[in-house]
């Protein structure tokens, strides 16, 4: 649908009233390198794809709130002063976290109405959840001319995460999906929540995203599960070396490497993905900057690794599109997001890309029975008002 349409099907749903109104876009994500490093304090660098949320908004005259989703074709209401989690329909309490935090700021909000449509894939990883909490954010505090910046937006959103929908997700999606820009990955510095722009435009080199089509059913136990072996290690090292350690982010390889025998087999191994991780990111900004994409690519496959073997979150059947990708010679493979599923990131030849969609997803249905969906992305905008 086209704007004007929405806003024909916005007119048909909710009684015009004249007030304040607006159309909003959030994107989804892929995640280029620098995976379960967010909660650790560390460095991550996502960009912002080039599939969107898109919410169109109008304040009401009470204190209720309505949101439409066009693609579940459900409406709900709720009240502003009583907001409770509801069971029925999962997906409003995204929206509803949101508002919860932004009256938590102190402000007063009035009611009003939402209608979103997107086309970010649900459960694979590419954060269709982040996009619809920052667009809620970006519409609803728009509408009552709340002045937020970026990097406290992300915050909030990911609060109405954390809070509101219950899982502990780190910042890396709702950040990206507010503040990706075009043309560029971010490289993001989740301890300052500072971010620097890393130009990826290459004319040669395409991002190739393969969704393996697997839900990731175990997430949200073992990511819980994972950060809570991270600040095992954190204990251990700030015991061991130094008082001041307070994150994974503190710590180098070496120190790691030193007291393998003393930690347990499982908290060493993620200890050592994590700080590995983080030179890796930081390895593929300089790659990147250096239009080296050879060792770009590398990086990528030494993370898919690490995240498979030492962090043990990868599935057979990412490690299946991995290996698929590795075999048509592409530059750079990786499992994207937290895991168990969802998808793989690919860094290919632009000449080669035609052929390396055709051959994964016939391979990968071969190897696995499974349609792959793939989808070729530039790095898109973040969130803003249309
Ligand atoms: C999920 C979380 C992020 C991040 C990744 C793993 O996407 O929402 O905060 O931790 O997993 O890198």
């Amino acid at each position: 649908m086209n704007k004007q349409e929405l806003w024909d099907k916005f007119g048909k749903t909710f009684r015009d009233y004249d007030l304040e109104s607006g159309a909003y876009k959030a994107p989804g994500r892929v995640n280029l390198i620098g995976e379960h490093t967010d909660y650790n304090d560390g460095f991550v660098m996502p960009m912002a794809i080039e599939k969107e949320i898109t919410m169109l908004a109008q304040l009401r005259p009470d204190k209720k709130i309505k949101f439409y989703s066009l693609d579940y074709d459900q409406l709900v209401e709720y009240d502003l002063e009583n907001l409770e989690y509801d069971e029925e329909n999962v997906w409003a309490n995204y929206l509803m976290g949101v508002i919860d935090e932004i009256q938590k700021l102190g402000e007063s909000l009035q009611g009003f109405n939402l209608m979103f449509t997107g086309n970010v894939p649900q459960g694979s990883g590419l954060s269709s959840s982040a996009a619809l909490e920052v667009v809620t954010a970006l519409a609803v505090t728009d509408l009552h001319k709340i002045k937020i910046d970026g990097v406290e937006m992300a915050l909030l959103a990911q609060r109405a995460e954390n809070n509101f929908v219950g899982v502990q997700c780190g910042i890396m999606d709702q950040y990206i999906s507010r503040l990706g820009k075009k043309d560029h990955a971010l490289l993001i510095d989740c301890r300052t929540n500072d971010y620097e722009l890393v130009p990826f435009k290459n004319e040669n080199y395409q991002i190739v995203i393969c969704n393996s089509k697997v839900e990731r059913g175990l997430v949200d136990s073992e990511y819980n599960q994972r950060r809570s072996e991270c600040n095992q290690a954190v204990e251990f090292f700030a015991e061991k070396e130094d008082g001041n350690i307070t994150a994974l982010r503190d710590v180098e390889l070496e120190t790691v490497i030193k007291y393998k025998n003393q930690l347990a087999e499982n908290v060493y191994k993620r200890a050592h993905h994590v700080v590995s991780e983080n030179e890796r990111v930081l390895a593929s900004k300089k790659a990147l900057e250096a239009d080296d994409m050879q060792k770009f690519g590398d990086l990528m496959y030494a993370s898919h690794k690490s995240l498979s073997e030492d962090y043990e979150v990868s599935c057979k059947e990412l490690d299946i599109l991995v290996n698929l990708a590795a075999e048509e010679g592409v530059e750079g493979a990786r499992m994207t997001g937290a895991g168990f599923g969802g998808c793989t990131v690919n860094l290919v030849k632009k000449a080669k890309v035609d052929d390396f969609v055709k051959n994964i997803k016939e391979k990968y249905k071969a190897e696995t029975g499974i349609e792959a969906e793939v989808y070729v992305s530039n790095p898109g905008d973040g969130a803003r008002k249309l």
